[in-house]
């Protein structure tokens, strides 16, 4: 992909930090709530020059993704070729759920009060026009570590690879400079995780908990977690980049991980979920879902920067244009051509 004519995307590379807050947005019917959130979306650069300039070195960012519900009546253009709601994958013993999610705010810092005031400021400014169908805040844990223990995010691309993996290209020119983002919250029983032996764990993730070196795949029978995430096909390997975080409420006996994908190819992340809940071979699905609860799952456009700052400038919004609420998700397509495989 030549970068040079792509319009500038958000900060989707931004280095991991040590707090996130992961905010899910629906919005209220009307037009009332589109115009205020077309507003505030497309003056997310100035709240981030509002809050971000007064603790310089604190490495502030918010990537926003819209979802296909509104994505129309908001930005008055079609969809990007793939975008879709996420759709709901039962596996024979897990299932990762569909949840509702009009608009994604990924707001990243190296101090949580930052990322507390953007939210605060945000949500002040759409008071009465969207409710939050979900709010995480996420804290970076020693290591880069998961709270089962294991480093994550290792594989992720770096240098030119990451803008490969992760922004649409020719592919679908009018989107240039996107990325598809899937989010899903889970939880993790962490007694009974804590309960299996180090390398029972390790067999699991397919890396060693304590220096992070990488297993061989097993050629047959059970497969770790990082190989039925691996896709292969003709072209390659399929990457995306992750930015997961952890959070807790210890008291309340909750732990989990809050999974976010960035993608250039949404095929790839969603062969990835069907790899992990349904199983390859179907049947043999990933193990690490035994100790992690899919609780949420939604599917985001997070359009370039430049598409983002317009919406304030576009005119009226057409309510009409607004999917229903209760609209099914399009049906799954067939298979594709791209099969799991190998060692990543
Ligand atoms: C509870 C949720 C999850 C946890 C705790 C988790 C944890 C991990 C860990 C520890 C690794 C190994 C180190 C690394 O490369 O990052 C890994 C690898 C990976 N995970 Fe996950 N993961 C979760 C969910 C997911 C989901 C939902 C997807 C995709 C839809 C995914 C995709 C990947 C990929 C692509 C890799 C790298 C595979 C390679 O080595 O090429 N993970 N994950």
């Amino acid at each position: 992909m030549s970068t040079h004519s792509t319009p500038v995307p958000q900060a989707i590379d931004a280095p991991l930090t040590r707090a996130a807050t992961f905010l899910v947005l629906v919005l209220e019917d009307g037009p009332g709530p589109l115009a205020a959130v077309r507003e505030a979306l497309g003056g997310m650069e100035d709240l981030l020059k509002t809050v971000g300039f007064r603790s310089p070195g604190g490495r502030l960012s918010c990537t926003v993704g819209i979802g296909a519900r509104v994505w129309t009546a908001l930005t008055g253009r079609r969809l990007p070729r793939e975008l879709h709601p996420f759709r709901e994958i039962a596996g024979a013993r897990h299932t990762a759920p569909a949840t509702p999610g009009d608009v994604l705010l990924h707001i990243r810092a190296d101090r949580a009060d930052l990322c507390y005031e953007v939210e605060r400021l945000l949500l002040a400014q759409l008071d009465g026009q969207v409710t939050t169908a979900d709010e995480t805040t996420g804290f970076r844990y020693f290591d880069a570590r998961d709270l089962l223990g294991f480093v994550d995010g290792t594989a992720n691309p770096i240098g030119p690879d990451l803008p490969e993996a992760t922004l649409v290209g020719e592919e679908d020119p009018e989107f240039a400079g996107g990325s598809y983002v899937v989010v899903q919250k889970y939880t993790h029983p962490l007694a009974a995780w804590e309960a299996l032996n180090t390398q029972q764990q390790e067999q699991i993730l397919g890396r060693r908990k304590f220096d992070n070196v990488e297993l061989p795949d097993a050629e047959t029978g059970q497969k770790s977690h990082k190989t039925l995430a691996t896709i292969e096909d003709a072209d390659g390997e399929h990457d995306i980049l992750r930015d997961n975080m952890p959070f807790a409420r210890p008291a309340a006996g909750e732990y989990g991980t809050y999974f976010i994908g960035f993608t250039r190819r949404l095929w790839v992340l969603e062969r990835m979920l069907e790899r992990m809940f349904i199983g390859d071979p179907p049947g043999l699905h990933d193990r690490l879902l035994d100790f992690s609860t899919a609780r949420t799952g939604s599917t985001f456009f997070a359009p370039s920067a430049e598409l983002l700052a317009s919406l304030g400038d576009e005119p009226e919004p057409d309510s009409s244009l607004l999917s229903r609420r209760a609209a099914p998700p399009p049906p799954r397509p067939s298979a594709r051509s791209g099969t799991g495989g190998t060692a990543g």
